[in-house]
């Protein structure tokens, strides 16, 4: 996720340049003392913090604390191969908030019979595009997950890197992985889900960290199996 925090970072210091340029202009009060502008320091820091940082908001999993469009980091092939094992290879694989493509395409080069993304921010999704290979069994979708839910239809394997989601979103990925992956699949995330009253679900902790690029030492995955149907349950 640093990756493009540093990108946007000279765009938000000219942002703040010249708020404080336009500050400066219309300041009605006494000038500017050296000691005025010695208090606002830690006060810019922590706004710098808070908005160039989201990198370390985004841990405790929860929307409040990140922006989903803006924080962005990626698997890396070791945290990929670390999912692989935990569902048999074939069938068809998901990745929720696919950004650039890349487990999706490596599913599809590693044995999985299909593989989709979806990713909701355009740039993101046209790369992914491009990337992907001809003759490979690849669908990439545009768009908010919440408008793509038949993508869970019979999925073997989901993963959803939803440390930046909100509740409504997870609720309604939660009830749609129920209904409509295959039974035995197993959707992976980086943050629980509250799925305590769905019996169709059984929940585990991974044992192997799912290594991220902005965090070697990885997420304790939570893993989430779709029991086989029956009838009398949700
Ligand atoms: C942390 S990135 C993960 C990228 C990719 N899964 C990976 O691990 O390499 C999360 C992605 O989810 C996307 N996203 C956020 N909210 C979304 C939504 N409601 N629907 C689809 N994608 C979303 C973001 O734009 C971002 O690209």
């Amino acid at each position: 996720m640093t990756k493009t925090v540093t990108r946007e970072a000279n765009g938000c210091l000219d942002d703040v340049r010249s708020f404080l340029d336009d500050l400066h202009a219309a300041w009605p009060g006494p000038p500017l003392t050296l000691r005025n502008v010695g208090l606002a320091v830690p006060l810019l820091a922590i706004l710098w913090t808070y908005w160039q940082l989201p990198a370390l908001r985004v841990e405790n999993g929860s929307v409040d604390h990140c922006d989903p469009l803006r924080t962005y980091g990626e698997i890396t092939v070791r945290g990929m191969h670390t999912i692989s094992r935990i569902a048999p290879r074939g069938g068809v694989f998901l990745d929720i908030g696919s950004g650039h493509g890349s487990f999706v395409l490596w599913a599809a080069q590693e044995g999985f019979n299909e593989s989709r993304g979806v990713e909701v921010v355009q740039e993101r999704h046209e790369k992914a595009l491009r990337s992907a290979k001809a003759g490979t069994a690849t669908t990439f979708r545009l768009g908010d997950v919440l408008n793509h839910l038949d993508l869970l239809n019979n999925t073997d394997l989901v993963f959803w890197n939803n440390l930046c989601f909100s509740d409504e979103t997870s609720q309604q990925v939660t009830e749609a992985f129920v209904q409509r992956a295959a039974p035995g699949a197993r959707m992976v995330t980086l943050a629980e889900l509250e799925a305590s009253g769905i019996s169709k679900l059984t929940m585990r902790r991974g044992e192997v960290p799912v290594e991220m690029d902005w965090r070697e030492e990885g997420y304790l995955p939570y893993v989430y199996m779709r029991r086989a149907s029956q009838a009398s349950e949700r």
